[in-house]
């Protein structure tokens, strides 16, 4: 299901990670993220109910508001959509996060992504590059090495 986000998001080829990595990553003594399964009765073939959608989510903490719960994959499979199991996640999401005492739930939708952006926000989310002009940066991973290793080498 995360691959079948990825191609969804026109990114097919971005998932770089094994199932080994995300073993080691979620299921340590620290894990990195949370993962939530949404189960359908009837789909599972003999066994039952069978996997129909995911939430991947992990706890960050603001230095203005404290913790807060980032929501970074959410995806249904594409027979079940529209029936309920994305709203029940999200319920189920947002009882962990009041209960971990978390102000906010944050999340990055890709610009091109309108029907997802379209369902946040008629759940009220606001739209904080639009409304409060947050852009969201990164350092590859030769940038990384290159700062990890001394001379900032600072483009001009
Ligand atoms: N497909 C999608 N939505 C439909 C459909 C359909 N076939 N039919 C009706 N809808 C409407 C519903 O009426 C409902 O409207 P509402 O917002 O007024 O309640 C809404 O779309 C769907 O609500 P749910 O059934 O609760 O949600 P769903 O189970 O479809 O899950 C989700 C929502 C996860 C966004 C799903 O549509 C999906 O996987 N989309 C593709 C992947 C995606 O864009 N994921 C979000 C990326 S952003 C991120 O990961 C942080």
């Amino acid at each position: 299901m995360i691959k079948a986000l990825a191609d969804y998001q026109n990114m097919p080829d971005a998932v770089e990670l094994t199932d080994k990595d995300l073993l080691e990553d979620g299921f340590g003594a620290h894990p990195y993220y949370r993962c939530l399964i949404a189960e359908l009765a009837g789909t599972g073939g003999s066994t039952g109910s069978g996997a129909v959608g995911f939430a991947m989510y992990y706890f960050t903490y603001d230095p203005w508001a404290g913790r807060s719960l980032h929501l970074e994959d959410f995806f249904v499979m594409e027979p079940y959509r529209g029936i309920g199991i994305g709203s029940a996640m999200l319920k189920n999401i947002s009882q962990e996060a009041t209960a971990q005492r978390c102000s906010s739930m944050y999340f990055m939708v890709h610009s091109g992504n309108t029907t997802a952006i379209e369902y946040y926000k008629r759940r009220g989310a606001a739209d904080l590059s639009e409304e409060d002009g947050w852009r969201l940066f990164r350092f590859a991973p030769d940038d990384l090495k290159r700062m990890a290793e001394g001379a900032p080498n600072l483009q001009r």
